[in-house]
């Protein structure tokens, strides 16, 4: 009996849960999933709870979200970019970012249309992509400052180019794109007339004067972009499984379809949550930084002093470092993660999942550390870590 669908055939398994077994199973402190080992605002976690024992809750929410989240999505998009975006229209509540940048793809590629995406890319962009029989085209970020080379971007682009698949703050490398970069991204989508999907759900996640500027705020990109958020890193909150894509009516019509169709709607009483967590004040949002950026430090120290060598681009967000093990072990990322794991008591993200077929070579000696992690989570790390 035949068991798996083509499309999936190829698809995984996904390192995480592999990396996250090894780790339960030795005890080790990890720091490899960009999933907090702490809670969300109490505000947050209180909205949930009242939205929950309100009654009001208890029931499908409309399709597209909730009026008070779609009309929270607008105002932060407003508050924070001058990001005009509709909130009836141009809002969509879905299961999620992941799911999001699923659904647009999905919803706009055919068979055998072209992707552009950069490499590293975060894990479930080239299954996404496959899956809808598009073919991805990879234009490689080199460390340490994760630059691309604007001649091989501009050759990624051809007659079957449909979209470009864009992650900023990026997740592995914590690369925060600059507006030079962005001009010339939204240059290329304009010249070759095709879309954009700006996958920002590390948009509150920036160090050392780094600011995110929205691919979609840039002239001419309003049309052709769809913006991905999630709830997840921005309120600590990644269980939620709140995301949203924000366009105009037309660029989100065929993720509205999709998603009618599968989820219908996503869970109730968390958007309203999420809703009031888009209106915490700015000093919230100031705090993130303050809150990460000793974590930063102290993950970037601990790592160097074990010997391994952090890439810390000039604009860093989100909240990963990815470093070159390979002045302190010989195999590759998968045994280093292992060895990692099991000798040392720290679980980190072998690298060559982020990367193409084709490019594993430039992945192999390097290793993703987040630091979503509690002060003490990190010293117990930095303790394990330190050379005897
Ligand atoms: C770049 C990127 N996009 C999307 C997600 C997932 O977001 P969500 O949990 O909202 O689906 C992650 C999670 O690590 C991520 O790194």
């Amino acid at each position: 009996m035949k068991l798996l669908a083509s499309r999936v055939q190829n698809v995984g398994p996904s390192v995480f849960a592999e990396i996250n077994a090894l780790a339960r199973a030795h005890g080790a402190i990890n720091l490899s999933q960009g999933a907090p080992d702490f809670d969300g605002p109490p505000e947050v976690i209180g909205a949930a709870v009242a939205a929950l024992q309100s009654g009001l809750t208890t029931q499908y929410a409309p399709s597209t979200g909730t009026e008070a989240l779609r009309q929270g999505i607008a105002e932060h998009a407003r508050r924070f970019y001058g990001h005009q975006v509709d909130p009836d229209q141009g809002v969509l509540v879905l299961g999620g970012a992941s799911l999001a940048v699923y659904f647009a793809i999905t919803g706009l590629i055919d068979p055998g249309d072209e992707v552009v995406l950069f490499e590293p890319f975060f894990d479930t962009y080239v299954p996404n992509i496959e899956m809808a029989g598009g073919v991805a085209r990879f234009v490689p970020l080199r460390p340490p400052d994760w630059a691309f080379d604007p001649a091989e971007l501009a050759a990624a682009f051809t007659p079957r180019t449909r979209a470009i698949l864009l992650n900023t703050p990026h997740n592995p490398t914590g690369k925060v794109f600059s507006r030079e970069e962005l001009a010339e991204i939204a240059r290329l989508c304009q010249q070759w007339d095709v879309l954009a999907i700006c996958d920002e759900v590390y948009e509150h996640l920036l160090y050392d004067g780094a600011t995110h500027v929205r691919l979609a705020t840039l002239p001419g990109m309003a049309e052709r972009t769809i913006t991905i958020s999630s709830a997840g890193k921005t309120f600590s909150a990644t269980g939620f499984k709140i995301g949203w894509a924000m366009g105009t009516a037309a660029l989100l019509d065929g993720m509205k379809r999709l998603h009618e169709f599968s989820m219908y709607a996503v869970a109730h009483p968390l958007q309203q949550a999420v809703a009031e967590a888009l209106r915490l004040p700015q000093s919230y949002f100031d705090g993130l930084n303050a809150f990460y950026q000793p974590r930063r430090d102290m993950l970037a120290e601990m790592l160097r002093a074990a010997g391994l060598k952090p890439a810390l681009p000039d604009r860093l967000g989100a909240f990963y470092l990815m470093a070159d093990f390979s002045d302190i072990f010989e195999g590759d990322d998968f045994e280093f993660a292992r060895h990692l794991i099991r000798d040392v008591g720290v679980a980190c993200i072998p690298a060559t999942p982020f990367f193409s077929a084709g490019s594993r070579a430039l992945g192999q000696r390097l290793a993703r550390f987040t630091f979503c992690k509690k002060m003490e989570t990190l010293q117990a790390a930095q303790a394990r870590l330190a050379p005897r």
